[in-house]
């Protein structure tokens, strides 16, 4: 066996974030005049969702719209289940948070009465979103991007796989004297030397984004595994909500293209779904039609599919000023035309994938986890905002908001006591490289397939049971492997997506109702009291 490098000498610093979308960099901008952070990213620094973000930011703009009806929206769409304390203080902390963005530099879009130009999507009363043309979240991550590269006290660190979370039980001295339970950091693979680093800091924040990519089909990019739940669970946090995992209605139907997304302001400038014989079905299902909140919408388009067996419905805006479809919605007509399809000629294919996890790791109002010095911010986190349907266009609101009371939350506790504590370097001495990689990309594909058919749009317990048979084998498979085996970042996703899913069926076992995005046909009422599903993690059985 090739001799391998010594173990890298530990990196400390003030705090450590996991996670360079638009929570981790947000934290970091606030933290960074007072405190020396790193930013980790397990591929590029660009490469999760929020570059991806289409329709733009929710915020109360417009002249006569209200906070009220910005917090009512958001609690409508999450059926109740939303934390009213977590919303009013998102909602209301939001202009700010748009105004902090376009003084970055974020060319958000012009208004002709007022300062932005604002669209609309499902379950918003009102036009409210802030936007980028079509491609919101690349302007935005840029503009982030850009603004902690020029600041002296940020360390970004790209392509680092983080691996598990640094608590008590790797420090040097056992965690004997080492004030007890606590996060320390993160060890994380680093992809070009192939070693485990340690980053250690008396603060860590977890904003590693959602676990969408659990399904088979989801409008999100590669990495969105699920990594920082898993790890905060391993570490002993609590999770809640994950049975509420949304279904974007609209993603493109296309033989090559499986995730690109369609956005929801396409609908809210007058788009409207049909079958293939032209027929409008929204309205048989609501009376907001197309603009019903996601999981209605969603539902109502899976109903459709599998009543009549078609394997899409369509988007139609052909009724639309061609000029104004263009203008609008560049990047996807940019990208439709490239694949044969003109929006402003024909109806663009669509179906629901999976888009958002609502639930994750359970956190207070200033990003706090249940282990001291964790915090988690953005997709990762259930903060109490979206309740059991996120409103669209809340998510990067999230982020920006959560960033900041996080950094806040941090400098105001200021310097620890604690002397920084030495931390064990990653033991690799019982392990081997794999010779089975086929084990990985086979478990991989199933989980994802198994998800998809039976914990997907519509459930039943016995779909439930059968997905839990399926993760229970998968899980004890992949931890024989990852006991036996140097760890490679698909082993490290895919043990972080078979803990998420077996959260997931476990969470939506557990509500006997049916309520937002969890929609079961054994239990298809909601029950008289919205009660969040929360799971603790019981050490003796991981
Ligand atoms: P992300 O932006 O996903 O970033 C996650 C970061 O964590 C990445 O840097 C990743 O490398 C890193 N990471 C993950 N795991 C590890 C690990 N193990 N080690 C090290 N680093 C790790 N929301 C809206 O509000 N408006 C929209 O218009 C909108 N449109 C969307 C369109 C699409 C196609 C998609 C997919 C999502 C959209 N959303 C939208 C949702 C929104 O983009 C996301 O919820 C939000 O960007 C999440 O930001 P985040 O900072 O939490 O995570
Ligand atoms: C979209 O543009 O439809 C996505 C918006 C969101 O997910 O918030």
């Amino acid at each position: 066996m090739a001799k391998r490098a010594p173990a890298p000498a530990a990196q400390n610093f003030d705090v450590v974030i996991v996670g360079s979308g638009a929570a981790g960099l947000t934290a970091a901008l606030n933290l960074a005049d007072r405190a020396r952070v790193v930013v980790l990213s397990k591929g590029a620094l660009s490469a999760g969702s929020t570059a991806w973000a289409q329709g733009g930011i929710a915020a109360v703009l417009e002249r006569g719209d209200t906070f009220e009806s910005h917090i009512d929206d958001t609690m409508v769409a999450g059926a109740g289940l939303n934390d009213r304390r977590a919303v009013e203080f998102v909602v209301e902390n939001a202009p700010a948070a748009i105004a902090r963005l376009a003084d970055l530099g974020v060319p958000f879009n012009p208004g002709d009465r007022e300062r932005f130009h604002l669209t609309q999507e499902g379950g918003h009363s009102r036009r409210r979103i802030v936007h980028v043309d079509d491609a919101t979240g690349w302007a935005v991550q840029q503009a982030l991007e850009r603004a902690a590269r020029a600041h002296p006290n940020i360390t970004l660190a790209p392509e680092r796989v983080g691996v598990d979370l640094i608590t008590e039980r790797h420090l040097a001295d056992g965690g004997g004297d080492g004030g007890g339970r606590r996060c320390h950091g993160l060890y994380a693979l680093n992809r070009e030397t192939g070693l485990v680093e340690r980053f250690v800091a008396p603060a860590t924040i977890l904003a590693t984004g959602g676990a969408s990519r659990v399904y088979l089909y989801s409008t999100n990019p590669d990495g969105a595994t699920g990594d920082g739940i898993a790890m905060a669970w391993r570490a002993g946090c609590r999770v809640a909500n994950l049975e509420f995992n949304q279904f974007h209605p609209t993603c493109l139907y296309h033989p090559q293209v499986k995730n690109f997304l369609i956005t929801e302001a396409m609908r809210g400038e007058g788009g409207k779904l049909r079958l293939p014989d032209g027929e409008r079905f929204m309205p048989r299902f609501d009376p907001r039609e197309e603009l019903a909140p996601r999981d209605v919408v969603a539902r109502a388009i899976d109903h459709e599919m599998k009543r009549l067996g078609l394997e899409h419905v369509l988007l139609d805006v052909t009724h639309l000023d061609p000029d104004f479809v263009i203008g609008h919605f560049p990047t996807i007509y940019r990208r439709l035309v490239e694949l044969g399809i003109d929006p402003t000629k024909q109806p663009i294919p669509v179906v629901p994938a999976a888009h958002y996890t609502c639930g994750g790791v359970s956190i207070d109002r200033a990003g706090r986890t249940d282990l001291p010095g964790l915090y988690a911010i953005g997709e990762v986190s259930q903060s109490g905002l979206h309740g059991a349907n996120r409103m669209a266009s809340n998510s990067l609101l999230e982020c920006l908001v959560f960033g900041q009371a996080a950094a806040e939350d941090i400098l105001a506790l200021g310097a620890p006591a604690e002397p920084v504590p030495a931390v064990r370097p990653w033991d690799e001495s019982r392990v081997t490289d794999s010779d089975e990689e086929i084990v990985v990309t086979h478990n991989w594909a199933e989980l994802r397939r198994f998800m998809w058919d039976y914990v997907g749009i519509v459930r039943t317990t016995k779909r439930l049971e059968r997905a839990g048979h399926r993760v229970a084998l998968l899980k004890g498979e992949i931890a024989e492997y990852y006991a036996n085996f140097r760890v490679n970042p698909n082993l490290l996703e895919l043990r972080n997506l078979v803990t998420v899913a077996d959260l997931i069926v476990r969470s939506a076992l557990a509500r006997k109702e049916s309520r937002g995005l969890h929609y079961t046909l054994d239990y298809p009422q909601a029950l008289p009291d919205a009660v969040d599903t929360i799971l603790t993690p019981d050490p003796e059985k991981p």
